[in-house]
């Protein structure tokens, strides 16, 4: 096998948590991460030195990007010889959807396969932790409690198929500056024992639509506990960054306008999501948002997987 291809999927964070600052400098968080259906395409071949060539948008193809250091350590700890990544972006960068991290862990993943080297979940996870704190996630998928610097995973029930509009505005926001921004005052946390009961609850329920496909009717059950999960997430990196750019509230706003049950921002953002009752409506609000929003502003739809 000379080459492989995969997809890295994105992920939201339905909860974030920020707890003290540590020793080395990142912050102690408890989380709950979400895959999503949005993907970048990586293919990965192996070749007499390693090069990077991303097929879309503007962005480095050295070592500043997460996925040329995540090959040149896989390499460097497995003995490996140098690979060639071809990345086709879909997944808007410094926007609080994993984008980079996927990247790197697409890498990892793909280079396990393509040199047969068979390692566990775990030890990937322990090559991805070295690149940055939302890889591992991001190699293991589904839907996860993350504690530590967000490394440290506990698999939960996962609510496949809950429709989603994304709005990523025409800025990023660098993670640093979202926990150096961060202040715990007046920044309620989300109640994660209530909310993992709740997955749990809604991933048991099968066949009330609570583990709904794309065309899982709408029941009233589920509507009840999707309203119930808004309550309680709650994304303690949001405050900082709606204070610095009021433009996210309006968005927020916007979203729940176009009928959104829930509304967050994805981890250090800028990117706000809304969940809504069926894909319908999913796509009726992805399209209104659009047109009303400015045309740098990115309007995705997708759904958690
Ligand atoms: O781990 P990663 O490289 O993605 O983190 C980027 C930066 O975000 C860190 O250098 C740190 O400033 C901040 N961070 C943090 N606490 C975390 C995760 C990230 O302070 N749990």
């Amino acid at each position: 096998m000379e080459s492989i291809t995969l997809k890295a999927y994105g992920k939201v964070n339905l909860a974030l948590n920020v707890g003290k600052t540590r020793p080395d400098g990142y912050h102690d968080v408890a989380m709950i991460l979400q895959s999503i259906d949005l993907y970048d395409e990586i293919t990965v071949e192996k070749s007499d030195a390693f090069s990077l060539k991303i097929t879309s948008g503007d962005l480095p193809e050295d070592d500043r990007n997460l996925a040329m250091r995540a090959a040149k350590l896989m390499a460097k700890t497995y003995q490996l010889t140098p690979v060639a990544i071809l990345l086709t972006k879909h997944i808007p960068i410094a926007a609080g959807l994993g984008g980079g991290s996927t990247d790197a862990a697409g890498v990892i993943k793909a280079m396990n396969e393509l040199f047969g080297l068979g390692l566990t979940l775990e030890e990937l996870c322990w090559v991805g932790e070295q690149i940055g704190s939302d890889v591992p996630f991001l190699i293991a998928g589904g839907c996860c409690l993350a504690s530590g610097r967000g490394e440290i995973l506990k698999p939960i029930p996962d609510v496949k198929g809950l429709p989603m509009v994304l709005v990523k505005p025409e800025f990023g926001i660098l993670t640093p500056w979202s926990y150096k921004a961060f202040s715990p005052e007046n920044n309620p946390r989300s109640d994660l024992e209530a909310f993992v009961r709740l997955l749990e609850e809604m991933s048991a329920a099968a066949g009330d639509g609570a583990d709904p496909t794309a065309n899982a009717p709408v029941t009233e059950k589920r509507l009840e506990k999707v309203r119930k999960m808004a309550s309680l997430m709650k994304n303690q990196l949001a405050k900082a960054a709606l204070e610095a750019y009021p433009v996210l509230g309006e968005i927020l706003e916007k979203l729940e306008e176009q009928g959104a049950l829930a509304t967050m921002m994805t981890g250090s953002g800028p990117t706000l999501f809304g969940i809504f009752e069926s894909e319908e409506s999913a796509d009726k609000a992805a399209e209104v948002l659009k047109k009303e929003l400015p045309i740098h502003y990115c309007t995705l739809r997708t759904k958690s997987i």
